[in-house]
């Protein structure tokens, strides 16, 4: 069986971004550049990616992982040279790879999938994307013969003025048939005005030797948008978000203010939620469905039930049951776990606690490392003391018990079943099943009480 390729091209430094971060890696919806790039050749069933990387090349790789081809381009002498610098470390049984950038985050899987399609039906040497664009400055041009042939690309640094009019672009994105590439980027020079190895003349190549080049027209030439500054960065980010609105939309859940809602790529979320303005889901976030989530609420690699209320809250790293209901100003930390029916209400903070099945800490209260059990009540402004300024201890809640108003639970400690603590009260010993345990000095009494005068 024959497999396709990917050359990613992600070696150049990428200076107009003024960053100490390569350009590829920063973050279109929460995602690298480079890794929405793979995303979209995974997607659209490329076999095996290979990134050329230079500029920072182990971050670059460690950012993406080890299940990638990597060529390091070292020193960067222009995109011919990088895809020199591959196909030898290109597997032997891909017949045709695509070549493409590691900085056009809006590039779909779908023109991916069509390109890679004419390609083949046309049976084509070399498919390359292109676009119609009004203001083509920057990129190279398309030259046709006069039967409409592709014959080859020039830069606009290359350019006769009469070649600078041209409105068909190179996206910077082929298709190519890999033994036909290999010879014809052996033959490339740098006798131009960058003094570079240009990728680009291989289509001259082409053309000379009696092979078809063709292209495919991008039906949206903000898919081909290469991001070279921050303006740009953020104009891509405001693209992908907006697909990925229109998505889950379609997906049948409700975004009440699409421009307003900030979700990223990887979210997945169920049929029927309703997303209020001004919403974060961020990373690895699942919600479930009848969800109703904002409005002003931001949730990191959290995953819910069904059903649950959260609002004008804070979410990380953890899990929710069903028809948990969180907020109004809850910040829920790393490893929490709330099982079904739970409440965490207005001023509440939660770090690596578990709470029960229909357990209310409805307000004004922190809980952290602790273990709650179900139909646990904890009254207004109870606290867990679980740090001694060195170490962090655990406090043990059991089923059904009932924590009195402002209570101070000093860990290591455990309230075991149904046991009941008054209100004020700093709890530093076990409280047995059943018992009422009461913690704080017995109210005193003066009757007819002189209040303190003021000095003359
Ligand atoms: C390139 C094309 C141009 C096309 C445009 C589309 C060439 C010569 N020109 O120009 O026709 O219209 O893309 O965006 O190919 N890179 C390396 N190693 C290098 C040089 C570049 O890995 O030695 C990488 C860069 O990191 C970048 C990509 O290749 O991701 C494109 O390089 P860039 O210099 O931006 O090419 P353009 O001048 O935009
Ligand atoms: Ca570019």
């Amino acid at each position: 069986m024959s497999k396709t390729g990917a050359i990613i091209l992600a070696a150049g430094k990428g200076t107009r971004m003024k960053s100490d971060l390569p350009k590829v890696l920063h973050k279109v919806a929460g995602k690298s550049m480079v890794r929405q790039v793979a995303s979209a050749c995974q997607r659209a069933q490329i076999d095996e990616l290979l990134f050329v990387v230079g500029h920072k090349a182990e971050e670059v790789k460690n950012a993406l992982g080890t299940q990638f081809f990597y060529a390091l381009q070292e020193p960067q002498l222009g995109t011919g040279h990088a895809v020199m610098v591959a196909l030898p470390i290109l597997p032997d049984d891909i017949d045709t790879v695509f070549v493409l950038c590691g900085d056009t985050p809006l590039l779909s899987e779908d023109t991916l999938k069509a390109m890679a399609a004419q390609f083949a039906e046309q049976k084509a040497t070399c498919t390359i994307l292109t676009a119609e664009m009004d203001r083509p400055f920057g990129y190279g041009r398309i030259l046709r013969d006069p039967l409409g042939r592709i014959k080859g690309i020039v830069e606009e640094k290359d350019a006769t003025d009469e070649e600078r009019k041209i409105t068909e672009i190179n996206a910077g994105v082929y298709c190519f048939h890999t033994d036909s590439l290999r010879l014809a980027v052996a033959d490339l020079q740098n006798d131009n005005a960058q003094g570079e190895y240009y990728l680009t003349d291989v289509v001259k190549w082409f053309y000379e030797h009696g092979k078809l080049v063709n292209s495919y027209l991008a039906s949206d030439t903000m898919e081909i948008l290469g991001i070279n500054d921050r303006v740009q960065l953020a104009q891509a980010d405001a693209v992908m978000r907006h697909r990925k609105c229109i998505q889950l939309m379609k997906d049948g859940v409700t975004i009440v203010d699409p421009n307003s809602t900030y979700i990223e790529m990887d979210v997945q979320i169920g049929q029927d939620t309703i997303i209020e303005p001004d919403t974060y889901l961020r990373g690895d976030t699942v919600i479930g469905s009848h969800c109703h989530i904002g409005p002003q609420t931001d949730i990191s690699n959290c995953k819910t039930g069904d059903g649950c209320r959260i609002f004008r809250s804070v979410l990380v790293d953890s899990q929710l049951g069903n028809a948990c209901q969180v907020g109004p100003f809850c910040y829920i930390r790393p490893k929490t776990v709330l099982a079904d029916r739970v409440k965490a209400g207005h001023f509440v903070e939660l770090k690596k606690t578990q709470v029960g099945e229909g357990s209310k800490i409805p307000h004004l209260s922190y809980m952290g490392d602790a273990i709650i059990g179900a139909g646990v009540n904890i009254g207004c402004g109870s606290i867990t003391c679980n740090y001694d300024g060195m170490n962090k201890f655990i406090t043990q809640i059991e089923d059904g018990a009932f924590i009195g108003c402002n209570t101070n639970l000093v860990a290591p400690v455990v309230v075991h079943k149904n046991a009941y603590i008054a209100a004020g009260s700093t709890i530093n010993k076990e409280v047995p099943e059943d018992a009422l345990a009461i913690a704080r000095a017995r109210q005193e009494n003066k009757e007819n009480w002189q209040r303190p005068q003021k000095k003359q």
